[in-house]
């Protein structure tokens, strides 16, 4: 029989993506979300994606107790994978509490309803946001997790730990946590990708949407970093690569190959590029000038970091195998499908 993956916020930019290589994996997928940060548009592109047509969604708010345990009581559920979260890292920091609540309380609702309704696998989707600003680069899994400097970073520090803390005390369920870098682009397809409400946060979207014209200008944030050419250096990793990643580690979990019950793994290329060389690499990629100019830092910003994803080659069997200048081809695309 199929096993059955719940994807909690799977109508999201990582959720829909983590879709469609499940679907494509052969697993039988749950999507739900409560639509509160994205509308059905990923959603009806996966269904087109795969082919499936029938694939159902459920409109549940993960912070309802009861509806979360009622989604794991009618239905047969082997593993969850939990991106349900707010995500806006400035928003975090002058709207803390509504931070913690969703975020800790969506967690929390779902391991419970995991533990009464027999689901034993838990991946989680955190991020590097929780090594701050590294000593040295590039960070393992071993890497020291620094203060939070955001509550959205905070987040992701203490739902790795209510994690770890509830596999290790109840010894019916296990965890993994993914720790993404930075993901962009968008599926190969154009028929899924980022959505951002309003002014994008995040880097790529806002070249994208400078280059169609919906943004005059592109601000770098500071080109006077102590990096080789002044701006800041990340570890881009491609959405399908990231997504790709989560089917390795469900099926770790559902095979019982983990070596430990709460294990991390960072997703990333272990490729740093700076912020220049992406806008440089994006133009030529897509034959187009972007109207870009520098400004001064932004606030938090950590200067360098990328992964030592070898962990999660070793382990998962998993590397990031696309190229960037494809996967800043289907950012672009993306950008033009929207646009239609
Ligand atoms: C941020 C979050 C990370 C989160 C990720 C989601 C922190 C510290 N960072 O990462 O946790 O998982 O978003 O993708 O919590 N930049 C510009 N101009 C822009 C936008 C960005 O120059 O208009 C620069 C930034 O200064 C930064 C780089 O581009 O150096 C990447 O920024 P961004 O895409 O926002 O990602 P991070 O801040 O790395």
């Amino acid at each position: 029989m199929k096993k059955c993956v719940l994807v909690s916020g799977g109508a999201g930019f990582i959720g829909s993506h983590v879709t469609v290589e499940l679907i494509e994996a052969g697993y039988d997928v749950i999507v739900a979300d409560n639509l509160s940060n994205c509308d059905l548009t990923c959603f009806e592109g996966v269904k087109k994606i795969t082919g499936r047509d029938d694939l159902a969604f459920h409109k549940v708010d993960f912070c309802d107790a009861s509806a979360t345990d009622e989604l794991f009581s009618s239905n047969r559920i082997d593993a969850v994978i939990h991106f349900a979260g707010f995500k806006a890292v400035g928003e975090s920091v002058s709207e803390p509490l509504k931070y913690y609540r969703n975020n800790l309380t969506s967690f929390i609702n779902v391991i419970e309803a995991c533990r009464r309704r027999g689901c034993s696998n838990i991946l989680f989707s955190s991020s590097a946001t929780v090594y701050g600003e590294p000593d040295s680069v590039p960070v393992t899994e071993q890497s020291p997790r620094k203060p939070a400097t955001s509550s959205y970073g905070n987040t992701k520090q203490m739902c790795e730990d209510i994690l770890r803390d509830s596999v290790q005390a109840y010894s019916e369920i296990r965890g993994i946590a993914l720790r993404y870098f930075n993901p962009i682009g968008a599926h190969p397809s154009a028929l899924i990708g980022e959505l951002p409400r309003g002014v994008p946060n995040n880097l790529v979207p806002f070249i994208t949407q400078t280059a169609i014209g919906k943004r005059e200008c592109l601000s770098v944030f500071g080109n006077d970093y102590p990096t080789p050419d002044g701006t800041c250096q990340r570890d881009f990793i491609d959405i399908v690569d990231l997504a790709k990643a989560h089917v390795f580690a469900v099926r770790r979990m559902l095979e019982g190959k983990m070596k430990n019950e709460y294990e991390i793994f960072n997703v990333g290329t272990g490729k740093p590029l700076s912020v220049m060389e992406l806008i440089t690499r994006f133009e030529a990629a897509n034959g187009l000038k972007l109207n870009y100019k520098f400004a001064p830092r932004r606030e938090g910003d950590v200067v360098a970091i990328w992964a030592d994803p070898s962990l999660a080659n070793a382990e998962l069997g998993w590397k990031a195998e696309r190229d960037i200048d494809d996967t800043l081809a289907a950012a672009w695309a993306w950008e033009k499908h929207l646009a239609e």
